[in-house]
């Protein structure tokens, strides 16, 4: 009882009195009675005095956060269009919202509208929704609900194709559990197994990690899997690719059997179907892109000869307003030369590739996020998830092979529905490449005009 009345008023209420029994008594009785009454009148008072006051420290909570300033750039609909949810409508655990509007969420996206609710149950869900539309916290948040912080042990991994994406996710999962007591690990080849073996005697509730070093440690017997009931593939497609398939089935192998499993991307070739078919039980299906393209970004095409590249480069570089850009080549070759190039011009720019030092390439990462550099260059390591909200423009020095990996490459561009760029340089050779992706995205990309406009991209 007094549970539930210290809970009314948090939803609007006043405390209600009970009913009063009627009764018949003599005078003594009566006395008596009244004095009844005046002490429970009292008790009830106090009782409202205290509800009131969780109701207004159950508002405070809020008034304490701290929230980060409003991101007021124009967003597209593929953020907008909602369906009015709050994150409060799921029952989330107070830190855990707090944790989720100190990032500056204030409502969820389509795809969390969505998978957040269906993952809660314990669903298995394969989802599809665009690039940067938030994929990340639709699985983030309901991992991090469901562990239970008092039980020390693995109960949800998360894996992702690159190493620099495991960061990037473990850090969304580290500040949207900042008020939770939830450790989390990042493990990823190409640093210090021994590390990692130590760092796993300590309590890890949620593991964030590349397949290969994940499978290592499981079959090593160093991370025990058995009470993992959650494994989550980002990038579900790539995973599934010849590279990481294997691996991840045999990892699959070492789950307890009532695990959930959870697969996001923007892509879904068919070759997804045959994995579902084998591993996900009565799985729910969400699928966001009726359209592939982002509405926020513009994409065009410079005709040119493989040895006018640098020159066309340069000259986007004098006319585009580029907060940051990322440019993409075919090969870690060609990433080392352009880079050269680039500087040799008189630009900034910092490069990455799989090829480098894990320390070097972390240097990077970390630096071009904060903004240390304006211009990127890299191979298809930064193709999918990298999420860097200061990048503007996207430029296909290279022009990619296939469709997929044209969406994932223009989407590190215009994230959260914001407007972004997206320029290819074109050759001879690539012609059919580009009318075959338009035709596969069903998108058009146009061929760059004289002058474009800083309102299409900039805003
Ligand atoms: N509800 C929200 N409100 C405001 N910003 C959000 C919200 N959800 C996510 N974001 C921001 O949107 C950006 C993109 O999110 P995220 O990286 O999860 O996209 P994604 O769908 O995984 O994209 P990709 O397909 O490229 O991996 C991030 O900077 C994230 O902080
Ligand atoms: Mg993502």
């Amino acid at each position: 009882m007094n549970n539930r009345r210290g809970y009314l008023p948090s939803y609007g209420g006043t405390p209600q009195r009970l009913p009063q029994q009627i009764v018949q008594r003599g005078p003594l009785q009566n006395q008596q009675q009244q004095q009844q009454w005046l002490r429970r009148d009292q008790v009830e008072e106090e009782k409202r005095v205290t509800s009131e006051d969780a109701a207004s420290s159950s508002q405070d909570w809020k008034a304490q956060l701290k929230i980060p300033p409003k991101d007021s750039r124009y967003k597209t609909e593929d953020v907008t269009a909602t369906k009015g949810n709050e994150f409060e409508d799921y029952f989330l655990k107070r830190e855990l919202l707090m944790g989720i509007y100190e990032k500056g969420f204030e409502r969820p996206s389509p795809i969390q509208e969505e998978s957040i609710p269906i993952a809660l149950t314990g669903s298995d869900i394969l989802a599809r929704a665009k690039n940067g539309t938030g994929k990340t916290a639709a699985f983030c948040i309901p991992a991090l609900e469901k562990i239970d912080q008092n039980n020390n042990v693995i109960q949800v991994i998360i894996l992702v194709p690159t190493r620099e994406l495991a960061l990037q996710t473990a850090q969304v999962c580290k500040e949207l559990g900042k008020h939770l007591k939830i450790q989390i690990m990042v493990t990823t080849g190409g640093t210090s197994l021994k590390d990692d073996i130590m760092r796993l005697y300590q309590p890890v509730h949620l593991l964030v990690g590349t397949p290969g070093r994940v499978l290592d440690l499981a079959k090593k017997g160093i991370c025990n899997l058995k009470d993992c009931t959650m494994l989550v593939m980002d990038e579900a497609d790539k995973l599934l690719s010849q590279e990481f398939q294997p691996s991840v089935e045999q990892l699959i192998g070492f789950l307890p059997p009532n695990r959930q499993i959870l697969l996001f991307s923007a892509t879904f070739p068919v070759t997804v179907k045959e994995f579902k078919d084998k591993f996900l039980r009565k799985s729910y299906i969400i699928n966001l892109m009726d359209e592939l393209t982002l509405k926020g970004i513009t994409q065009y095409y410079a005709f040119v000869e493989e040895r006018q590249k640098v020159h066309c480069l340069n000259t986007l570089f004098s006319k585009l307003q580029i907060n940051q850009s990322i440019i993409f080549c075919n090969s870690v070759n060609r990433v080392e030369l352009l880079a050269k190039k680039i500087t040799e011009l008189g630009y900034s720019c910092f490069y990455i590739h799989a090829k480098m030092l894990q320390s070097h390439r972390n240097r990077v990462f970390h630096d071009f996020r904060n903004g240390a550099c304006r211009n990127l260059v890299c191979s298809d390591l930064f193709t999918r998830g990298i999420d860097i909200q200061a990048v503007n423009v996207v430029i296909n020095f290279d022009f990619p092979r296939n469709s997929e990996t044209y969406l994932h490459r223009v989407g590190r561009s215009g994230r959260f529905g914001h407007l972004g760029l997206a320029v290819n340089l074109i050759t001879y050779e690539d012609r059919f490449s580009l009318y075959r992706i338009e035709q596969e995205l069903g998108t058009e990309i146009k061929p760059i005009p004289p002058q474009i406009d800083q309102a299409i991209y900039c805003k």
